[in-house]
């Protein structure tokens, strides 16, 4: 039996929708793994917690703000228990547009899940973005993988490729 991921996102103007389905089809070609995706604005607690694997997908919007489906979940997230989860999660953002928030909404869930017990995997390099703060970095990683489809789009499908080789490297380790 595969292993199933649940990928879960939330998307105002439909860019995070977009590289969800991209991950999937990545994590959907390795043998073993299987992707379901799942717009966050249209699920409960219990579906996210039937998955031991799990990718949450989040942009940043009105300047260092969580996307609105997400901004409405997160309430609910901190009544989940994630111990035991294994989860990674991705961002979408600005760099040039918003340097001083850029991937700021990822940072606040990486809190937030890191509070209920999660393991957090995926952590992503910094050094191919140029912006001046992020609640979503920590060092020289970003706490998931960041996804720039304004100023970067052309880096997104080899980071697509990578994340999801490194992510399922360290799902399959734990
Ligand atoms: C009004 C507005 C505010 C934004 N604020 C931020 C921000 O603070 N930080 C950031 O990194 N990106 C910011 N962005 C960029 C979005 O995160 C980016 O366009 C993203 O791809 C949108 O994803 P979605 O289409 O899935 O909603 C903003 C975009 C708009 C239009």
């Amino acid at each position: 039996m595969a292993n199933k991921i649940g990928l879960f996102f939330g998307s105002s103007t439909g860019n995070t929708e977009a590289v969800s389905y991209q991950l999937q089809a990545e994590i959907n070609s390795v043998d073993g793994w299987e992707c379901d995706v799942h717009n966050i604005g249209a699920s409960t607690p219990d579906l996210i917690l039937k998955y031991n694997y799990l990718i949450f997908g989040i942009p940043t919007w009105n300047t260092g703000e969580l996307q609105d489906d997400w901004d409405i979940f997160l309430p609910r997230i901190a009544e989940m228990d994630f111990k035991g989860k294994k989860i990674a999660l991705f961002g979408l953002g600005d760099q040039n547009g918003y340097g001083y928030n850029f991937l700021d909404a990822l940072g606040v869930l990486a809190d937030e899940v890191l509070k209920q017990g999660a393991d957090l995997y995926g952590m992503w390099k910094n050094d191919t973005y140029q912006y001046e703060e992020s609640k979503a970095e920590i060092e020289d990683h970003f706490m998931g993988l960041g996804v720039d489809q304004e100023g970067q789009s052309e880096m997104t499908p080899q980071r697509i490729k990578g994340w999801v080789q490194q992510v399922i490297a360290e799902f399959s380790q734990a």
